[in-house]
């Protein structure tokens, strides 16, 4: 017998899909990703992506506006808008004036990144020297008094936590640019981005009265892998001081937390609007002598996990939950948004359990009364996967490279039905992952 039940949102959440510039638009050829790419340290080149500089944003808002999304969040580049460090590019301003009204004409909020990973080269190492700062400020005064008509959502760094430790320490995997391997310059980068955050925060606020600024975390969940050892769990804080609590520690106190010690940062205290969450994945930590380089702490997936394509990604949704209740605990009442949250998987065997299933732990927080907001996947089409190339698809459509031709997932129809509906229901889970149905409605 199949029970009829469903898990409601509460009215007015935003259900979206992110992407970011790099990633979607093609030939961003005057940044670092670029230069990157034609050195070969990706596994392929992001050439024209998914064209949306071309113009196929238009069809790819219209299927997410028919997949009944009421959300967006996009990127722009800092390399388009500012090619030189003295010139602005109004036609690169206009293009994106154009998407937004775009969204709105389609019943859309959109959501502006001003950062996601990519620098103009003209910027050098300045997120290493702090020049960096003024920089940004500069251009996100310039972007948001072009942009401000269209949005009041803005993000201003996708992920600088990534940015940092992608870029600056080498765990023996591909990199991000430039590659270094200096994990106290990378907290030194980090904590230049904490005060480009804090003078945009501001920045923004001074052309906007209305605005709703914060960043984008990448947040991991980390468990003991021997629940009762002391040492494991010590490892768990060691894992999650390195790569969650940097930037949370410095809104909340004016003082960045790192494993190699604090750096003060007075101003950024108390700048985000509300708390931006991008969630994929929990690993277990143990203690282990062999790793010095990651003091000690090394993780991976439990033995039976539920793992996508590349393996890149554990289905573990509690540690969505997880997540939750630390923001809550750290911000009380601050609004949430679950600003990414998706899976690689070309097939789509695995990614409509994935979704249902965090969605699920997205209910039971707003349960609690949590102020989570909205939700966003990542991501609306397969699009250019930074290091990974295009060996993973994050897509509720798929993307043939060749042609540009779009092919949709059983995915992106659940997810429809969820945006419809506001809601999870479990018609939709015995239709779309019947196996994760026990999991989700138990009897
Ligand atoms: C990044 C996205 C990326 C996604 C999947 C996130 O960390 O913000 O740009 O595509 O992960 O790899």
């Amino acid at each position: 017998m199949t029970i009829q039940a469903s898990y409601h949102f509460p009215r007015g959440f935003l259900w979206g899909t992110a992407t970011a510039a790099h990633q979607v638009e093609g030939n961003n050829t005057n940044n670092q990703w670029w230069e990157w790419e034609q050195d070969g340290y990706t596994d392929g080149k992001s050439g024209l992506a998914c064209d949306w500089w071309g113009g196929r944003w238009r069809e790819d808002f219209d299927r997410a506006a028919e997949g009944q999304q009421n959300a967006h969040r996009l990127s722009v580049e800092w390399s388009r808008i500012q090619p030189t460090p003295d010139t602005w590019d109004e036609d690169a301003l206009e293009h994106y004036r154009n998407m937004l009204r775009g969204l709105r004409e389609r019943g859309m909020t959109p959501m502006v990144t001003l950062h996601h990973f990519t620098d103009p080269l003209w910027l050098g190492d300045g997120w290493e020297t702090g020049a960096a700062v003024s920089a940004f400020e500069k251009f996100v005064r310039k972007t948001v008094e072009a942009l401000k008509e269209y949005c009041t959502l803005w993000c201003t760094i996708n992920e600088p936590n990534g940015y940092a430790l992608n870029g600056y320490v080498n765990r023996g995997v591909a990199m991000f640019p430039p590659g270094k391997n200096n994990t106290r310059l990378a907290f030194r980068v980090m904590a230049i981005m904490v005060r480009a955050h804090a003078a945009a925060y501001h920045a923004i606020h001074d052309i906007q009265k209305e605005a709703r600024v914060g960043y984008a975390l990448n947040y991991r969940s980390f468990v003991p892998y021997r629940t009762w050892s002391p040492l494991d769990k010590l490892s768990v804080k060691t894992a999650f001081n390195a790569l969650n609590i940097g930037f949370p520690s410095a809104l909340a106190t004016g003082v960045m937390h790192s494993p190699l010690g604090s750096i003060k940062v007075p101003e950024a205290k108390g700048t985000q609007d509300y708390f931006g969450f991008n969630y994929y994945t929990r690993d277990y930590v143990t203690f282990d002598l062999r790793k010095p380089k990651t003091l000690f702490a090394h993780n991976f997936f439990a033995k039976d996990a539920d793992l996508s394509d590349n393996k890149f990604i554990a289905n573990e949704p509690e540690g969505m939950f997880d997540g939750l209740k630390w923001i809550v605990r750290m911000f009380p009442n601050l609004p949430i948004l679950i600003t990414e949250n998706g899976i690689e998987d070309a097939d789509d065997h695995m990614r409509p359990r994935y979704l249902a299933q965090h969605i699920h732990q997205i209910w039971r927080a707003v349960n609690f009364n949590w102020p989570v907001k909205g939700y966003f996947h990542w991501s609306l089409v397969d699009n250019f996967e930074w290091e990974r190339g295009w060996t993973q698809r994050f897509g509720l459509w798929g993307l043939d490279i060749e042609t540009q031709k779009r092919i949709k997932r059983p995915s992106a129809d659940l997810y429809a039905e969820i945006c419809k509906e506001n809601g999870l229901t479990s018609e939709m889970v015995s239709k779309y992952c019947p196996e994760a149905f026990e999991k989700l409605f138990p009897v």
